[in-house]
């Protein structure tokens, strides 16, 4: 089997950790790298909650995990979203810590080296802001030619924002660095909020998770629906008091090795960066490239049950 190259951009918080550990658990991924970037907590942070989470899957030591940048390209980061994602970012579980250590070589650097080192072959999936990969622009323009493609949690299309009417958390977040990578020419993949909030991940997806998984498995199950109780939590109390949260960076992840999931629309699309009222919105073309700017695969629709399953099932 030949398997995908990927590396892994993430903030890890808690759906970013459902979409590591399928990574992680997929036979077909072939996981070089992790970078980290500021978002749901800090990279640091994000760096420490994906070494533990390597562990947990009994993958210590066999993936390098980079820390990147802790603030967007222009103006301050917020800070972590403890509301949603606890003080440390996975709803304040506290795995086990690892024995392996940050590599040194700083996230930027790492994602040219590996693209350099894999020409046409890397996939960068990237769960958080895009900051890591615009200062990877920086360093290498030649980037989008050297990758395969690019599958990116982020923005909306036509559904509502997430943190202003028109804007998701991963875009708004750093959305001059959106607009660089969309502009740069990558094969772009958008898994945006119009797909991601139509996945319902219920009390009944957790409880099958942990009556079915397999037993090598367990502690993942364990850990995941305790650091999804809150975030669950989160999500009906803002939304409506339904028993459902979203799905977000795993379905990303999903996509990346299984596009059929979702439909796509191809759309020119960038990201404006005004200090308006859409700021950090997704402005894609229907009207077939009037707009001057690359075209990427837009996800406008998606199998839910399809989604689930395949994503829940590799840990049955
Ligand atoms: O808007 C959802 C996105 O923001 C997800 O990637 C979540 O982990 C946060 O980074
Ligand atoms: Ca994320």
């Amino acid at each position: 089997m030949k398997k995908m190259k990927i590396l892994i951009d993430c903030d890890t918080g808690v759906d970013d950790s459902l979409a590591i550990l399928y990574a992680l658990r997929k036979p077909e991924f072939e996981i070089l790298g992790f970078t980290t970037g500021f978002g749901n907590t800090d990279a640091v942070q994000a760096a420490e909650n994906t070494l533990r989470l390597l562990k947990l899957a009994s993958r210590e030591g066999e993936i390098p995990v980079s820390i990147g940048e802790n603030a967007p390209l222009k103006g301050k980061w917020d800070g972590p979203v403890v509301h949603v994602h606890g003080a440390n970012g996975i709803s304040g579980v506290e795995l086990p810590p690892s024995q392996q250590k940050p590599a040194e070589e700083k996230a930027s650097d790492f994602i040219v080296r590996l693209a350099r080192e894999n020409p046409g072959e890397l996939t960068l999936i990237t769960l958080g802001r895009m900051t890591n990969v615009a200062k990877a622009l920086e360093k290498e323009p030649g980037l989008p030619k050297l990758v395969r493609s690019l599958v990116a949690m982020g923005g909306t299309y036509h559904a509502p924002g997430n943190v202003s009417p028109v804007a998701e958390a991963n875009i708004a977040g750093d959305p001059e660095a959106a607009d660089i990578v969309l502009m740069a020419g990558f094969d772009t993949t958008i898994v945006g909020l119009d797909v991601t909030t139509k996945i319902h991940l219920t009390s009944k997806t957790f409880a099958d998770l942990r009556e079915y998984c397999a037993p090598e498995n367990r502690p993942i199950a364990d850990y995941l629906v305790q650091a999804f109780i809150p975030y669950r939590a989160f999500s009906r109390d803002s939304d409506g008091n339904l028993d459902y949260c979203p799905m977000h960076d795993p379905l990303a992840m999903l996509v990346a090795i299984d596009p059929s999931v979702c439909l796509m629309r191809r759309l020119p699309a960038r990201v404006e960066c005004g200090d308006g009222l859409c700021r950090g919105m997704i402005v894609t073309d229907g009207r077939n490239q009037h707009m001057d700017a690359p075209y990427a695969n837009i996800c406008v629709d998606v199998d839910e049950d399809l989604a689930i399953n395949r994503l829940f099932g590799v840990f049955l």
